[in-house]
């Protein structure tokens, strides 16, 4: 080979790995430049800073050291980048009769960072189409009545995505148990958290909430204050006397609550650690002892009890089990939906005076202006979809939903269907008062046999919150926006951690 043909060559080559590095970089950077993923998912925003710069570093040190091996890198990008083209393209596994959407891991990002990405890929693909959520493959479903039918008549195919904690669960979390101990304990549980039973609390649930509010109130007077930590006391004290009937300042609840710590400090998306596996060994006997007492001395009316009456045998390892992890899980519900209230309120101040009004003059009523605007900000706020996992390959609608994939039925996309509610971005509490929406159209405590069974103490901790902010305080939120997102697809959206209240005594 002539030496003109090697420098030619060598040429080639080189052009062909800038272009290369070059077309790589460039979509890291685009990824990197986009302002909402930054701000949004921060820790994954600098991820990618930290790949683009590893990138970068291990391109420099190979072009120093070796260039065969600087070439044969190249080669392995242009692979990634050739099957990330792809598997970009909407098409894509099509003629495998799949729906339309691109399996990019851009795509998945921005679905991290942008809260309409759902809602726009619907517009685009229609109500049905795919996406990668990271590694994971998912099918979306858009439209509430559509998504129902599919569960209804595929529930054969489908089965729950569970988190892994459920596996240190006697018999399984409720939401992810096999459908035969389902059976069993789903009624229990219905029956136990109860609006009898919830409503035995609510004094104890008001109580903590004047007393955080006036809290509140007291710190905010040097300048607006971060409400997590008064609302999480309020949450937890009001779950500690509505499951186990167990009141602040008593040895029994001050036992629990410093137990539990090792199982609050725990994350969910990964396996319980050791001393998460101690604290619900420790709690599980101190539940067994509670209920004894409440057996005994006839204590008051909470799930524990209840869970007695229904049925002598319990609570066994499987209700206390589950007992406890409600507590855990839950609790965070509620506090988020009371951060999204809070923003509510600062965003539509208006809707204060309305809402003393009505305190004013109808305590007692039905649904409410306050369920009013409890029902429109889980609608704006904070619900967002139903998982499941794909058990067997189906077909629905025309398309094929293969083993092993996650579906996702988007709900908060669904909220927001204009046909149903007319200007559907809008905050109108009053949408609720005027018509009453059918499970297919506004659903956002789930649907079906696996349907939330906290309806009721969401509903109550809400109001007794809710009305002792109006009512007691001038309130200013600032901060919440733009709203946040954590790092992984199935984190919801929460106010931004910049919210902040001020409370003045009125
Ligand atoms: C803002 C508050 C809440 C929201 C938005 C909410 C939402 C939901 C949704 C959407 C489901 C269905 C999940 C699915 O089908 O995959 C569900 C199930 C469930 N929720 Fe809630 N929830 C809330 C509060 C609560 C509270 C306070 C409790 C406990 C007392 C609770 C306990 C449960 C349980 C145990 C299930 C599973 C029920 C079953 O499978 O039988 N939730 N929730």
């Amino acid at each position: 080979m002539g030496a003109v043909t090697l420098i030619a060559m060598h040429v080639v080559l080189t052009i062909a790995e800038i272009v290369v590095f070059g077309l790589a970089a460039g979509s890291l950077a685009i990824v990197v430049s986009d302002r909402s993923l930054r701000r949004i998912v921060p820790w994954v925003w600098t991820g990618l800073v930290g790949a683009l710069g590893l990138f970068a570093a291990a391109i420099g040190f190979l072009a120093a050291t070796s260039r065969s091996a600087l070439s044969v890198f190249a080669a392995g990008i242009g692979l990634v980048i050739v099957a990330a083209f792809l598997r970009a393209r909407p098409g894509f596994w099509r003629k495998r009769g799949l729906p339309p959407g691109s399996m990019s891991l851009i795509s998945s990002l921005k679905a991290l960072a942008h809260r309409d990405f759902y809602a726009n890929r619907a517009n685009r693909h229609g109500p049905i189409f795919k996406m990668a959520q990271y590694h994971h493959r998912v099918i979306c479903v858009v439209g509430l009545e559509r998504g129902h039918r599919l569960l209804r008549d595929r529930a054969a195919s489908i089965a729950a995505s569970p988190l892994p904690f459920t596996q240190e669960i006697a018999g399984g979390f409720l939401r992810y148990m096999d459908a035969e101990t389902h059976r069993v304990y789903a009624p229990l549980f219905r029956r136990a958290l109860a609006k009898s039973v919830v409503a035995a609390a609510a004094p104890t649930t008001r109580a903590a909430a004047d007393r955080e509010l006036q809290r509140l109130a007291a710190d905010s007077s040097a300048g607006a204050v971060a409400p997590g930590p008064f609302l999480e006391r309020i949450v937890f004290e009001s779950f500690m006397r509505v499951l186990f009937g167990m009141e602040i300042g008593t040895e029994s609840y001050d036992r629990f609550a410093s137990a539990y710590q090792a199982l609050a400090d725990q994350p969910l998306s990964s396996p319980l650690g050791e001393a998460a596996r101690a604290a619900v060994t420790s709690l599980r006997a101190m539940l067994l002892e509670q209920s004894e007492r409440l057996r005994t001395n006839s204590g008051p009316l909470c799930t524990l009890s209840e869970l007695g009456r229904a049925d002598p045998s319990m609570p066994d390892d499987v209700c206390l089990d589950n007992i406890v992890f409600v507590l855990r899980l839950s609790t965070a519900n509620v506090e988020s939906l009371l951060h999204w209230l809070l923003d509510t309120v600062g965003r539509h101040p208006a809707w204060v005076g309305p809402m003393r009004d009505e305190l004013a003059t109808d305590r007692d009523g039905g649904a409410d202006l306050f369920d009013r605007v409890i029902a429109e900000t889980l609608r704006l706020g904070q619900s967002e979809y139903l998982f499941r996992t794909i058990t067997e390959d189906f077909e629905f609608e025309g398309f094929r939903f293969p083993r092993g994939w996650q579906m996702r039925v988007c709900v908060w996309e669904s909220h927001r269907d204009a046909s149903t509610f007319t200007e559907p971005a809008q905050f109108c509490p009053e949408r609720f008062g005027e018509r009453d929406f059918s499970r297919s159209e506004y659903s956002p405590f789930g649907w079906g046999q696996h349907a939330c069974n906290g309806v009721a103490l969401t509903s109550m901790i809400c109001r007794a919150v809710l009305e002792g902010l109006v009512s007691g305080f001038e309130v200013e939120v600032t901060g919440g926006e733009p709203a946040e997102h954590g790092p992984r697809h199935w984190n919801h959206w929460r106010p931004n951690a910049a919210l902040r209240l001020r409370l003045a005594a009125r």
